[in-house]
């Protein structure tokens, strides 16, 4: 199963799925890890473990309906059969989500349909509820919605801040990537 993984920032749930390929317990094969500035730490991981990188840089285009067609093309060109969103903070247009219609995965800290959005973290936190956790789901054309591949819960402590909640989801959310990219790569996406 060919991967191609998309980040924004610090990647460290991308190194998590780069260890499992490293340690022989995660069996894809990834393709390019893609992001949509210059100097991620993410891409500079998938480098130092020989990895192909690239970067659509969202700035270099007047129009963002570019930018998409820019992205679409790069990741196309690496022939994947999934597509993760890893920490990837854009939001790809419905050309990029029909091209890869179905194998495009993104991955987000809060039990969703809860709390979608760049701040699922704080949003929750500030709501006050007592349970979050992550979602791995197929991405649509909306803000995290699409089909729920896998979730798991995390407790919120009474001394929680949004930093210290995110690392325990953070803990469950590499785990769930591993097993849900394990699955897939075993036994194919579900049927919807
Ligand atoms: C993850 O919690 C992801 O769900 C969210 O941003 C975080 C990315 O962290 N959208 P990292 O870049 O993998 O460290």
């Amino acid at each position: 199963m060919r991967i191609v993984v998309l980040v924004s920032g610090t990647g460290s749930n991308l190194q998590a799925v780069l260890d499992a390929v490293a340690e022989g317990t995660l069996d894809v094969d990834i393709a390019a890890v893609g992001a949509d500035r210059p100097g991620t730490l993410g891409v500079q991981r998938a480098a130092e473990a020989g990895y192909p990188t690239f970067v659509v840089n969202f700035r270099d285009y007047a129009v963002r309906s570019e930018w998409n067609a820019a992205l679409t093309e790069k990741v196309a060109s690496y022939s994947p059969d999934i597509v993760l969103s890893s920490g990837f903070m854009r939001i790809v247009d419905e050309h990029f989500i029909n091209t890869f219609e179905g194998r495009y995965l993104n991955t987000h800290p809060a039990l969703l349909p809860s709390f979608p959005g760049a701040h699922g973290v704080r949003d929750a936190l500030a709501y006050g509820v007592k349970v979050t956790g992550c979602t791995v789901h197929i991405a649509d054309a909306g803000v995290d919605t699409g089909p729920i591949l896998a979730q798991a819960a995390v407790e919120v402590l009474e001394d929680d801040t949004e930093e210290s909640l995110h690392e325990r989801i953070k803990v469950q959310e590499r785990r769930l990537l591993i097993e849900t990219l394990d699955r897939i790569s075993t036994r194919g996406l579900p049927a919807l």
